[in-house]
Order: C-alpha cells, then structure tokens, then sequence
C-alpha cells in the first residue's frame, strides 16, 4: 500500500517491518537498522548480497553522534553544511550498529536526508533506519513511490509518499575516517562543493573491483533490462545500429537525424533537470520495446560526473 501516513509507517518499523521511503535522492527500504531481523529482511527482499553494506538514515547530526566513535572535525564541517541533504559520511561505528549492516566493517555510512515525511518519520522512531536503494539488487534505483510500488509493492506492507525524488541521483559519499577524507562514491552533491567547504582537493576513488573500502560499488549496476550504450555522438552511434528499434536519451540541444523515439533529460542543458530526470527517463525506455537505448554522453563536470557515472554501469554487460 502507498500513503502519506508517518504514524503507521513508523508502526510498521516498529514492528520490525520494512517501509518504502522518500528521500531526495532516490527511495530507500528502510528498516530498523538496530534490529538485525529487519536488517536481514532487507537484504531478502532487494535480493542483495551480503557484502554490500547499507547507509543509516538520522534526523540530525545529534542523531548522527549517538552511533558513531568520533566525528572529526572535517566531518562535522560537512554535515554542518550539507545535512540534510545528499551527503553520506563514512565514520567508526560504536557498538550499537550490528556488523550485519556494514558487512563486517568497523566503519558506518550515515546521512540525513533531506524530504519533510522522511524526518518527520525519522523523530518518530527511537531508532536510525538502514535503507540501500528500493529496487531489485542491480537495477535502476527509484525515484518515485510509484517505481517503488511496481517492483516492490507486494513484498512491503507500505511506501510513504513523499513526491518525486528533487535531486534523483544517490548521496554522494565520503570516507571521513582518513586525514585527507576520500570520495567513494559520485553522487547527488557534486564534489567540488565539497572541495570548496573543506578547501582541499579530494582524492575521488569510486572504481568498482579495486575497491574494498565502497563493497556496493560493483560495475554492472543501475543496469536496464535494454541493451545500453553511452555515445559521444549520438548520429554516428545512430547510423551503426540502423535498422534495429532505437530509443535515444538525449541531452541538451543536440539535433537527432534519424527518426528514432526520444527523450530528452534537459532541453536546457541543466545538469540538476537532467540528474532529476534520469532513473525516470531510464526506466521509461526501458519498457521491451526497443532493441536498444543509446544515451548521449554528458558533459564531464558538476553533476555530470555522476550522470555519466551511472549511465556508463548501466551500459556495462
Ligand atoms: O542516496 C542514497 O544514498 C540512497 C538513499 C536511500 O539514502 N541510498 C543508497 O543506498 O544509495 P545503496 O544501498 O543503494 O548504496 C549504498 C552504498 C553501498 O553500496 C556502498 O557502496 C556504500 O553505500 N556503503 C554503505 N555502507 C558502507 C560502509 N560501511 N563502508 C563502505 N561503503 C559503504
Ligand atoms: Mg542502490
């Protein structure tokens, strides 16, 4: 069932339940992330491997403190100025996060989202909620209650409602346990504002395999169920597939030649529309009836990177 009731989503916790929630970034399944029950029911109904670690959701940075050794002052800086938002940190645990919610590592990675139901809910529960991404483990997260309740509807008893996803692109998240704090996912807050509040460059280590210290971070992801390519030229990419049934994700000004179907993420060339846009726009072309989806390359700066980061998983076969 979908709804806008805090009081009996919050009832469901409670009772060891899962909840579909709104963030500004993408819909979380959310569970008591102090009950190793419900953390595991999680992992069961997203289908996602054990290794692959889950965020925790607070109200506050006071919130934030109760479950973390220490919060340097780097840390602080951040969420100081971007909590709530799409920030995830990456702190030492204390013993009240289980190890089933890190996959056995001593560090926790913890946000404040920023959506008026979703810290509304937050102050209700005397707990923090651990809640990845509410879509089948691999495929492309969901950005409204909608997509929630397609796929995952029938194994929930509720999705709180909270509109359309703002940012639609997940937290950006940064490993504050290291003196020079390190990027370890691209995300919906683009690095160099982070760079800028701490007024340092930052080491961005995001690749998939080489990477024990981001598990989730695996290549194939965000990945649809259509053939997927990620062009530089959409026409010359056109022409090379010619005769097969073309969907195109375009971007921006860009002229197609061909008669092919189209979306496009920003007429405008804003990146923050076409970060809002894409897992909706993704998930539209992807409805079997087309052979492939060619989707154009963005510009490599701000939330770009990210963009381009999701579509080039989504194209990894
Ligand atoms: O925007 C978001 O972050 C959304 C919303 C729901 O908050 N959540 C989300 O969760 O994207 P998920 O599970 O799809 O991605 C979580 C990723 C993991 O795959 C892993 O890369 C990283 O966060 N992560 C979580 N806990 C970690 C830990 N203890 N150590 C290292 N990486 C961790
Ligand atoms: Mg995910």
């Amino acid at each position: 069932m979908t709804g806008t009731d805090v009081e009996l989503a919050a009832r469901y916790l409670e009772q060891g339940q899962i909840v579909g929630i709104p963030t500004e970034t993408v819909y979380g399944l959310a569970g008591n992330a102090l009950n190793e029950d419900a953390v595991l029911s999680i992992f069961k109904i997203k289908n996602r491997p054990f290794f692959d670690p889950l965020i925790i959701h607070v109200d506050s940075l006071e919130s934030a403190k109760k479950y973390v050794l220490e919060f340097p002052s780097k840390a602080m800086k951040l969420a100081k100025q971007f909590w709530p938002g799409p920030l995830t940190l990456l702190l030492h645990k204390n013993d009240k996060i289980p190890f089933l919610v890190t996959s056995g590592s001593e560090k926790v990675a913890v946000r404040v989202p920023d959506n008026p139901f979703t810290l509304a809910l937050l102050k209700h529960v005397d707990f923090p909620l651990a809640a990845p991404s509410a879509n089948p483990f691999g495929y492309i997260s969901p950005t409204s209650a909608e997509h929630v309740e397609k796929q995952l509807g029938k194994s929930i008893p509720y999705i709180l409602d909270g509109g359309p996803c703002q940012v639609g692109l997940e937290s950006t998240i940064v490993d504050c346990t290291l003196e020079s704090p390190v990027i370890l996912r691209l995300g919906g807050l683009p690095v160099s504002a982070i760079e800028s509040a701490l007024k340092e460059k930052l080491l961005v280590r995001i690749s998939a395999n080489s990477n024990p210290d981001s598990p989730g971070q695996l290549d194939k992801h965000y990945a649809p169920n259509t053939l997927f390519v990620l062009s530089e030229n959409l026409n010359k990419t056109l022409i090379k597939h010619k005769g097969r049934k073309i969907a195109v994700l375009n971007f921006g000004q860009n002229k197609i030649e061909s008669q092919v179907f189209e979306l496009n993420l920003s007429e405008t060339g804003s990146l923050d529309e076409a970060a809002h846009n894409l897992f909706d726009y993704m998930r539209r072309l992807d409805n079997g009836k087309f052979d492939i989806i060619i989707a154009k390359k963005l510009p490599e700066e701000g939330l770009g990177l990210a963009i381009n980061d999701r579509l080039r998983r989504a194209s990894v076969r």
